[in-house]
């Protein structure tokens, strides 16, 4: 019993190491040929998600937006060649933004944990967020049904030059 515990408990357990290993995620979607990909699993109230993109400035997902981007609940992933690796936890307050953090806006920062790393071309960047974070500037996850996101990349890391690409789909949790 305890062995067959160990094992299930570790089947859908993620590192959040900027790395995204062969199964280590639930579900996974990909968009713009492949050059814009998420994972994620949803581990009891939290939420683990990964972005595998083609990139060379910031990436970013939005949650149920209202038009475009308006009200979009983003994350923004900040992994530059050199210097730190960031996480922008943004709330979109127009239809094309912009997109103050939360924490100007009188929120807060909801990230939990967050990892990132460069290989080759790609850019890709790991997080951890509550599904109900009780924040007002973040969407409530639900733990299955369908989600409404946003997807877009930069190209660079200042955090408000417009995308080079973006996309608007619906996850199946
Ligand atoms: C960083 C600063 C950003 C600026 C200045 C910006 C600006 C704009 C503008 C002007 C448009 C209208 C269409 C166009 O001109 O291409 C647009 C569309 C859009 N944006 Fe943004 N945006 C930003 C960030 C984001 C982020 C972070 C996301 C997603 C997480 C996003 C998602 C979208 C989507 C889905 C559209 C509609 C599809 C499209 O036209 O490409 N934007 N944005």
């Amino acid at each position: 019993m305890v062995v067959l515990f160990l094992v299930a408990s570790t089947a859908f357990a993620v590192d959040v190491d900027g790395r995204i290993g062969t199964g280590e995620y639930a579900r996974e979607a990909s968009f713009d040929n492949g050059n814009f990909k998420v994972f994620w699993t949803i581990d009891q109230d939290r939420i683990f998600m990964a972005l595998d993109v083609k990139a060379n400035g910031w990436i970013s997902i939005g949650f149920e937006p209202s038009r475009v981007m308006a009200d979009a609940d983003m994350i923004f992933g900040m992994v530059p060649p050199s210097g730190p690796v960031e996480a922008i936890d943004a709330f979109s307050t127009g239809t094309f933004g912009p997109h103050p953090p939360d924490a100007n806006l009188g929120g807060k920062n909801d990230v939990l944990q967050f990892a990132g790393t460069r290989n080759g071309d790609r850019i890709i960047f790991e997080f951890v967020r509550l599904l109900d974070t009780g924040d007002r500037y973040d969407k409530k996850i639900p733990a299955t049904g369908k989600l409404k996101i946003i997807w877009a990349y930069g190209p660079n890391f200042t955090f408000s030059a417009k995308h080079l690409k973006a996309g608007a789909e619906t996850l199946d949790l």
